[in-house]
């Protein structure tokens, strides 16, 4: 496209007149100014629903020339220590990587911190006063509020101090219990300026959640909050802390006021956070951290009913979180950019908080739900804030697509200039929607593959090179090498489905354990195709042009509304029902959340198959990990197939409830109940070979 300008226009004119027509007030001449957008992006005229960037983005991009992939790939290790030199290290490293099997390392010898490289670098540049953090509380009448890169550095560094009043080493693990509120992001940077790493536990995660992954850190503080709102109420969080703690090793916690009143405090253990802020300093010196110190720990599902706890280290996780921010949402100076993800998973820690600070642009936090006051809250967000890019997940797109479009055309979202999405693989009606009504036609979408184990994000298309096709992710991101490998670990030609599986070296954000288990570590990510391939857990295949499309957990993981969640979690915490006899649960796709959990349940003799069992049933799931975990149905069976070696047949389950051919049944001890199932079920598959 020669004449970028009159493309320009005519993206600005057709959005004006589709305002103009619907809403036919004169306020819509403002809107008419106001609604002019660049199209950053241009459509393929060989291919349907193809987009490449325009002249316009390219230019504005990082990164616009596709060698930078083939330079990338002759030389990893260089391509990385390159991005880290962009970053502020006390101390250069004296090797890139450094690599024995199951055990590999970044930026050897370096020394650095994320806080500092989060704060105090940009205020030291003189970017001091830009903002860092808006914070947008869910009670519509009050205001939001905005901090500073200085003031958020004040507020880090006081409470630094404080958690080392407390008795808070480097090294020492802290909890992190908190809602969408600024003092998450406050909470996680003054670990990192110390050196302790942190446990973020998601809020909404029940109290024996809270409890395992306390005690499984050693965590001697936790930093919690008195509630927060969600849809219009307010929410006691510090009941379920006060539940959670019982037990670990927690002696001190932490309690910031949000919901304003008292909260019961626990004399000797509970301290509120207002207090022993009034009195610290706030002057605290970044702790200089090896390249491979434990960062944080991030606890994920994983095959089994015991979540692990994902050891993320310093110098690799900072420098692939800061450069892969910087080029997937193309930020730049003065861009208001939100992710809308929780604290509590790894998007919120890596894409929240540290590589936006680290980039200097300023992150966007809303507490609440989408839906209040009403279904346009998104889009009220983005008009009132300006927000220049938009990170997502797809189920809540397809709750929007849902909601109707006419709460979108309510608002300005001119100044949106690109969109993202992760979590899950996305449909083709949730992108193409995302693209038309929310960007406009004019923003590219970057799809971005990665995991809790990952890190930062590792498959996508640039902003600047491109393609961007729905339901495809990208590339592997440069200095990333990735194959799609069959079973037996030969690369499958284009087109057709294997296993990713990231190769040596293994890039720089990647995990570097579960933290007390490094059998498991290897056990599940470095015995599949050996120590030099990092096994995901994911299928995927590739096109002619090596664009990787994503096509979903190949293990009993389930990501339900984005939320990753192992069967076997759901099934222990079913099996913690005094009813319950055994549990099998299996996911089952879900028009909106994408996957959702349905269980098959034996009760106890002389049960009866009752509504109030089953209600009793999701209150305990409810009660051990939280309402994410509820299954979508129950069914009370007799019966459940097995192995001959007694193992519950998943498989069979998940082809029952998706009508699925149910395949081979011959290894089967019980093969007679496959048939009751099939009738409880409504089975209509009819092909198969039982
Ligand atoms: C699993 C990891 C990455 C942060 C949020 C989730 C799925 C993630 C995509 C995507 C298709 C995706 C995978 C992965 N996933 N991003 N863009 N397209 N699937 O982190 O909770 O550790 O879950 O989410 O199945 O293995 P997580």
């Amino acid at each position: 496209m020669s004449d970028e300008s009159e493309s320009v226009g005519f993206c600005g004119v057709v959005i004006g007149i589709v305002f103009r027509l619907e809403l036919g007030k004169l306020s819509n001449f403002r809107r008419l100014i106001v609604s002019e957008r660049i199209r950053w992006v241009k459509e393929d005229p060989t291919r349907k629903n193809v987009f490449w960037p325009s002249e316009a983005l390219k230019k504005q991009a990082w990164v616009a020339d596709d060698s930078i992939y083939a330079e990338a790939k002759s030389d990893p290790e260089a391509f990385w220590a390159k991005q880290a030199e962009e970053l502020h290290w006390f101390k250069h490293w004296d090797k890139v990587y450094e690599f024995t099997p199951e055990n590999y390392k970044w930026f050897v010898g370096g020394k650095l911190n994320i806080s500092y490289n989060s704060l105090d670098r940009h205020i030291e540049a003189g970017y001091g006063d830009r903002i860092a953090v808006i914070w947008e509380p869910e009670p519509v009448e009050e205001e939001s509020v905005k901090l500073t890169y200085k003031e958020l550095h004040d507020l880090v560094s006081r409470f630094a101090n404080v958690l080392k009043e407390l008795g808070v080493r480097k090294g020492d693990r802290v909890g992190i219990y908190l809602p969408m509120i600024p003092e998450a992001v406050i909470a996680m940077q003054a670990c990192a300026r110390i050196g302790a790493p942190h446990s973020v536990v998601f809020s909404a995660f029940s109290p024996d959640s809270l409890r395992d992954r306390m005690t499984d850190a050693g965590a001697k503080v936790l930093i919690t909050a008195d509630g927060y709102y969600r849809r219009g109420k307010p929410i006691n969080l510090k009941k379920n802390a006060d539940a959670g703690v019982v037990g670990t090793p927690v002696e001190k916690v932490v309690v910031v006021r949000r919901l304003g009143g008292d909260a019961p405090m626990n004399q000797g253990r509970d301290l509120w956070y207002h207090e022993l802020m009034e009195n610290a300093s706030n002057d605290c010196l970044a702790e200089q951290m090896d390249s491979e110190d434990l960062a944080f720990l991030l606890h994920t599902s994983g095959t089994t009913g015991k979540p692990k706890g994902i050891m993320h280290t310093t110098g690799g996780y900072a420098v692939q979180s800061y450069v892969t921010a910087k080029w997937n949402f193309d930020l730049h100076e003065g861009d208001i950019y939100w992710c809308t993800a929780d604290v509590g998973w790894i998007t919120g820690h890596t894409y929240i908080n540290y590589a936006p600070l680290m980039n200097g642009v300023t992150t966007v936090i809303y507490e609440g739900s989408p839906d209040t006051p009403d279904y346009g809250r998104m889009w009220a967000i983005i008009e009132k804030h300006k927000i220049t890019q938009l990170y997502t997940a797809p189920t809540a797109i397809r709750m929007f697509l849902k909601w109707g479009d006419e709460w979108p055309e309510k608002y300005d979202l001119s100044s949106l200039r690109l969109l993202g999405t992760v979590g899950e693989p996305i449909n083709v009606d949730a992108w193409m929607w995302y693209f038309d009504k929310i960007g406009g036609g004019c923003c590219p979408i970057i799809d971005t593959w990665w995991q809790t184990e990952t890190g930062s994000n590792m498959v996508n298309s640039l902003p600047g090179i491109g393609p961007f096709i729905p339901t495809v992710a990208g590339r592997p991101f440069p200095g990333v090498i990735a194959g799609i490998l069959d079973a037996g670990g030969s690369p499958v030609p284009a087109g057709e489905g294997g296993y990713l599986t990231i190769y040596n070296p293994l890039p720089p954000a990647l995990t570097r354990g579960i933290y007390g288990d490094m059998e498991r570590f290897k056990a599940e990510y470095y015995t599949e195709y050996g120590s030099e391939r990092y096994f995901t857990s994911d299928g995927a295949r590739k096109d002619a042009q090596g664009n990787i499309r994503i096509t979903g957990r190949v293990d009993d993981v389930m990501n339900v509304a984005g939320h990753r969640l192992a069967t076997a979690e759901v099934e222990s915490a079913l099996a913690q029902n005094e009813n319950v006899s055994e549990a099998a649960v299996v996911s089952r796709p879900h028009e909106m959340k994408g996957e959702v959990p349905v269980a098959f349940v034996l009760l106890k003799a002389g049960i009866e198959h009752s509504e109030e069992v089953k209600k009793g049933l999701i209150k305990t799931v409810d009660s051990v990990i939280g309402p994410t975990a509820r299954p979508d149905e129950i069914i009370f069976v007799d019966d459940v197939p097995k192995t001959r070696s007694g193992k519950i047949m998943r498989r069979v389950l998940k082809a029952l409830v998706r009508n699925e051919p149910v395949g081979n049944l011959t290894t089967l001890r019980n093969p007679e109940c496959v048939d009751s199932l099939k009738e409880k079920v409504g089975h209509k598959e009819q092909g198969g070979c039982s």
